[in-house]
């Protein structure tokens, strides 16, 4: 015979290769509705697909004969070392994915060295996760109507380590998402937004067919009312580090630099609040023109689905890309174990991406390592 024998394929299933492994893995896993929460976007769900493709539009520009014997992906952020740029994006309701909710979220990132943004909807307490975690944390709020609450929170978060506070600005309504709609989507009773007041609570557990439990949630829970001008109440509440969640234009990113934003994170929220919004990616470069000047590191997150992705979105000018529905599906898939094997493959394979690319430190990873034109691949 003219081929060589291979013998029989392996009988163990092959281990995660590659993030998308996680996503087959989870969705086997998790009852439909849960599914579609993660994964639905607003509206047509058309930001939800431009964060995807706006990657496709990236090609990388190889450098070659550089030393790239060792690939360092380590950096600092807002005063915490870092292994990997690549973080945990704040997503509520960590227990609908599995039974540690975010105390096994915060053990996959340690085990990653990686920062993990607490949502202020997680289902374990700021305390329990903050006692298990083994890396940095910061703690993603809304502005709450009940402002006593905020307040609250601010302060068990610099009692329990929290490094920063992240407020998301991009949610003064809950996005239409059609999926939960139909599902009559509601939080199962038995989990719940524990760092918020019980009472604060009740309509995030009534289903109602139409209606999503949790746009009447956010209605009652969010102060839509909110403005620049309210910032520096918050400012005054805390020594922590202010970060600004949801900034998609040049505008936006100038005002935040001047209300004294200590980071900012370009972020369209995986395509679940404006659609019609630009594509995440799209309005990175933007932004980061903007503040660029002012030395206020720029943060990404939308639809970074490889280390490959991660490169892009760094090369563009982001000193830090986060996780949102990878890092779900590593903990509906396994647990700690799936956050951790997520974000080690998105760190393998940018430091990979990296060597190849003849980029061997963050630094050097600047826009002449990209260039951008027709979607390829
Ligand atoms: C989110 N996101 C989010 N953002 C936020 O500031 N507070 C929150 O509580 C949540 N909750 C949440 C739940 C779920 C299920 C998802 C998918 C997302 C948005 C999140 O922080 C991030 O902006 C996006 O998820 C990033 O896009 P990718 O990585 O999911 O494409």
């Amino acid at each position: 015979p003219d081929t060589v024998p291979l013998g029989p394929p392996p009988a163990d299933p092959p281990p995660a290769l590659r993030i998308e492994d996680y996503r087959h893995r989870a969705r086997r896993r998790l009852d439909a509705r849960v599914w579609d929460f993660v994964q639905g976007g607003a509206g047509s769900e058309r930001t939800l697909r431009a964060n995807r493709r706006a990657f496709a539009r990236v090609t990388l520009r190889p450098r070659v004969l550089v030393d790239v014997a060792a690939c360092d992906t380590g950096t600092e952020l807002l005063g915490a070392r870092l292994a990997t740029p690549v973080g945990v994006a704040p997503t509520a309701y960590h227990r609908l994915l599995h039974p540690d909710g975010e105390v096994a979220t915060a053990l996959g990132a340690g085990a990653a060295g990686a920062l993990y943004v607490v949502s202020v909807f997680a289902s374990r307490t700021l305390e329990e996760i903050a006692a298990e975690a083994t890396g940095p944390l910061w703690l993603q709020l809304y502005w709450l109507r009940r402002r006593e609450i905020l307040a609250g929170l601010v302060e068990r978060a610099a009692a329990a380590g929290y490094r920063a506070l992240v407020l998301t600005l991009d949610a003064p309504q809950l996005g239409r998402r059609h999926r939960d709609a139909r599902n009559g989507f509601a939080i199962p009773s038995g989990i719940s937004a524990v760092n918020l007041d019980a009472a604060l609570m009740a309509s995030a557990h009534r289903s109602d067919a139409g209606r999503s439990a949790l746009a009447v949630h956010t209605a009652e829970a969010v102060d839509p009312s909110v403005t620049w001008a309210d910032l520096a109440w918050l400012r005054g509440r805390s020594e922590l580090p202010l970060v600004l969640k949801g900034v998609l234009t040049a505008e936006d990113a100038v005002l935040a630099v001047e209300h004294g934003a200590d980071a900012i994170v370009v972020s369209n929220h995986g395509g679940r609040q404006l659609d019609g919004a630009p594509a995440s990616l799209d309005a990175l470069a933007e932004v980061v023109d903007a503040v660029g000047a002012a030395g206020c590191p720029v943060l990404f997150d939308g639809g970074v689905r490889s280390g490959t992705d991660a490169f892009a979105a760094l090369a563009l000018g982001a000193r830090a890309v986060l996780l949102g529905r990878p890092v779900l599906w590593g903990l509906a898939a396994d647990g700690a174990a799936g956050v951790a094997g997520v974000l080690g493959l998105a760190t393998e394979e940018l430091a990979h991406t990296m060597a190849l690319t003849g980029r061997p430190a963050l630094p050097a990873v600047d826009r002449s390592a990209v260039a951008r034109g027709a979607a390829a691949g």
